[in-house]
């Protein structure tokens, strides 16, 4: 047998071990050995299905598509039951018109640089479900799109520009919240900024630091 052909075996059958291992977690008795970490704050009672949707097609198609494959007549493999969990499942209820970086918009070809750092094209390279820390993404990663800001006329006591020459990365999140979705002032004095202690207490799971109301909300969902 072909190395090729082994290898094409070895990812089908993968795919069957971790399509049972997810069903077996989604029946609704199974909720407790979900041991990985706890869900975000705010999504401790969504149903799994809110965000794990099937794959198109029935299971017997998705099957027979991967037979083919498996026989090189075709090209690639599919999900079998269910597929990888996309932005679009998150914007269903996080749709913000006034979010400041909507995730489509680094999908240009010009952030291609930025998205090998920092996937910014997808909600959960940053609020990644099942983990203990509420934040999957360092404090600092503003560096990664903005490190040739320049303010024409600068409002803060210490520049962008002197900022950024320090390096001081960690400021950033002091003053900007990142979806601009908190009705919020923006300071002027890095003094009065979010202490950094505040922050790195919230991407763990603390309080939140920012002022203001959420402008647009989560859509609510059925309690169970
Ligand atoms: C708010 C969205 C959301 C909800 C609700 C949710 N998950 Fe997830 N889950 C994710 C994301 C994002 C991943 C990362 C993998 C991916 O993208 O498919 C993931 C991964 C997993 C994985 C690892 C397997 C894999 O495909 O990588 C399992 C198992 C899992 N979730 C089970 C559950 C169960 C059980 C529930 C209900 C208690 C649940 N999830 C609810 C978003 C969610
Ligand atoms: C069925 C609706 C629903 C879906 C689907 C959903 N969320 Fe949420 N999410 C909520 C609600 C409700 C809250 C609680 C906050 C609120 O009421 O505004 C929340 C809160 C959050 C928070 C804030 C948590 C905090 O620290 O306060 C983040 C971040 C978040 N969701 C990201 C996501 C991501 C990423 C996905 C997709 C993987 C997703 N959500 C899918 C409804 C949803
Ligand atoms: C590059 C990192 C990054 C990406 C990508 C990202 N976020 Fe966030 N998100 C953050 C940070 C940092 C915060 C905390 C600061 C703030 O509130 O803006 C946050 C806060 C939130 C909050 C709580 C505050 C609010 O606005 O209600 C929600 C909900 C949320 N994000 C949802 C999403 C969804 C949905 C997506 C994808 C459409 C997404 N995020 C993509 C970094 C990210
Ligand atoms: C993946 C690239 C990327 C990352 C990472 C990023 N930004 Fe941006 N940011 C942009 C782009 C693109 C704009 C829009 C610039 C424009 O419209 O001229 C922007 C705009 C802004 C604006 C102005 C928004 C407005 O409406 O006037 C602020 C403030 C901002 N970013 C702060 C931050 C902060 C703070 C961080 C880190 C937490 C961050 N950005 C991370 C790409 C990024
Ligand atoms: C002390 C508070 C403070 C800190 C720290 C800070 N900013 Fe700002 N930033 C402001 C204010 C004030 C403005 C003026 C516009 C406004 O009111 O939003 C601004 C404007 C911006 C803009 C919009 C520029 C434009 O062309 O309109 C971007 C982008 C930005 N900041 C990114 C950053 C980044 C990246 C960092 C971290 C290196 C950072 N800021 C640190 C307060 C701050």
């Amino acid at each position: 047998m072909s190395y090729r052909r082994k290898h094409k075996q070895a990812y089908f059958l993968g795919g069957i071990v971790s399509l049972v291992i997810v069903l077996v977690l989604l029946l609704p008795s199974s909720r407790g050995f979900l041991k990985n970490g706890p869900m975000l704050p705010g999504h401790e009672e969504l149903e799994c299905s809110s965000c794990h949707k099937e794959e198109q097609g029935s299971f017997r198609q998705q099957i027979q598509a991967n037979i083919q494959y498996l026989l090189n007549n075709r090209k690639n493999a599919v999900s079998v039951g269910l597929r990888a969990v996309a932005n679009s499942e998150c914007i269903e209820c996080h749709e913000r018109p006034n979010d400041r970086h909507p995730v489509y918009r680094f999908r240009e070809p010009k952030y291609l640089e930025a998205r090998k750092n920092i996937k910014a094209d997808k909600c959960s390279a940053c609020h990644s479900e099942h983990k203990r820390k509420r934040m999957s993404v360092a404090i600092n990663y503003c560096m990664h799109c903005h490190d040739d800001l320049i303010l024409k006329e600068d409002p803060v006591d210490v520049s962008h520009q002197q900022l950024i020459k320090d390096k001081n990365w960690s400021s950033c999140l002091g003053c900007h919240d990142y979806h601009g979705n908190h009705d919020m002032k923006t300071e002027v004095k890095l003094k009065n900024a979010i202490p950094l202690p505040d922050l790195k207490n919230y991407f763990e799971r603390g309080s939140h630091p920012y002022p203001g109301k959420i402008i647009t909300k989560a859509k609510k969902y059925e309690k169970k």
